[in-house]
């Protein structure tokens, strides 16, 4: 008699204990691995080509172009008069970038003191216009070079931007004068919300520049992390801007990445460092992200920060 788990083998994720057992012995320590880096990195570049793909521009995408949304089967925008005057020209992130910091917004960022660390990168990515304010300044820094925004978040924090677009630019000013990465054409309804964002922003001369996320670039750098056993129905943004650096930067620190509730010396630790708001569990899959990003981390590719900086 067959056994059912002959035919359908089972993934076991390890228990989040057992992760962070692992962590705590490894502990620290990292020592760079060149030749994993520059192997990582061809490997991102022959599936995603991030350095030419991963935002939407007038050389990728001139009129008529077809761009399939990543998030909804079938559904497509055809780049016309009203979108393409609105992507920048060509790709900005051409030249090689040196030390990146990819910051998560993980609540073991809280009393971190990494501030000053994360602020010494020469190119920092922040995920989801996340509070810089003076009290989380000493833990997360307060430079910027590309912050991603999603649309649910203009439909939420900003009302659509029906009659709050005055707080929504002012309230942009913490991010200096950054890349602002929305995910215009993951979902329908993300589209005309991310359009609205780039008017509100032109409008009032913000220094922020307006990035449309490039959907063939999400979805190819969603294959990628399925076969190395993400499975998730979509990545949480942390893991894309983790690949994004991996395929632009010479080396690359991830701060905040750690999506369980206890720290290493076993204090609860809350879901962000400014709120305690889980994420719908069956969306993204961040233990198993981060069972991959440990990997990068244990062969010297990726720098993960998971404890305090001093
Ligand atoms: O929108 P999403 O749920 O992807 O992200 P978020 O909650 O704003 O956090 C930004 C990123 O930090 C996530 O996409 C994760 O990659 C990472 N994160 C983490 O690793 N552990 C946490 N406890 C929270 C966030």
């Amino acid at each position: 008699v067959l056994c059912w788990f002959y035919v359908f083998p089972v993934y076991r994720l390890p228990r989040d204990k057992d992760i962070v057992d692992e962590v705590l012995r490894q502990g620290q320590v990292w020592q760079k691995n060149q030749t994993g880096i520059d192997f990582f990195r061809k490997l991102l570049t022959k599936c995603c080509d991030p350095r030419r793909k991963f935002a939407v521009t007038k050389e990728n995408s001139p009129m008529g172009k077809v761009l399939w949304y990543d998030g909804e089967f079938y559904h497509s925008h055809t780049v016309n008069n009203e979108t393409f005057p609105l992507l920048v020209k060509d790709n900005p992130l051409q030249r090689p970038l040196k030390k990146c910091a990819v910051v998560g917004n993980g609540g073991i960022l809280r009393h971190s003191k990494c501030g000053r660390d994360i602020d010494q990168a020469d190119f920092i990515l922040r995920c989801n216009l996340p509070p810089l304010s003076k009290e989380y300044v000493e833990d997360v820094g307060t430079r910027t070079h590309l912050v991603t925004a999603n649309p649910s978040i203009i439909e939420k924090r900003f009302q659509n931007l029906l009659w709050s677009r005055k707080v929504f630019v002012d309230s942009m000013k913490v991010y200096g004068s950054s890349y602002i990465y929305m995910p215009a054409f993951s979902m329908k309804t993300g589209t005309d919300l991310s359009l609205r964002a780039h008017y509100a922003l032109g409008d009032a001369s913000s220094n922020l520049t307006m990035l449309f996320a490039n959907p063939e670039f999400l979805l190819t750098v969603g294959k990628f992390w399925k076969a190395r056993g993400v499975h998730a129905r979509r990545l949480s943004t942390g893991l894309f801007l983790v690949s994004l650096a991996l395929g632009l930067c010479e080396e690359v620190t991830a701060y905040g990445f750690w999506p369980f509730s206890v720290s290493l010396d076993e204090q609860p630790v809350s879901h962000h460092y400014y709120d305690n708001i889980l994420p719908d569990k069956w969306y993204h899959a961040m233990p198993e992200e981060f069972v991959q990003l440990w990997n990068l981390h244990k062969s010297g590719t990726l720098r993960m920060r998971v404890g305090r900086c001093s």
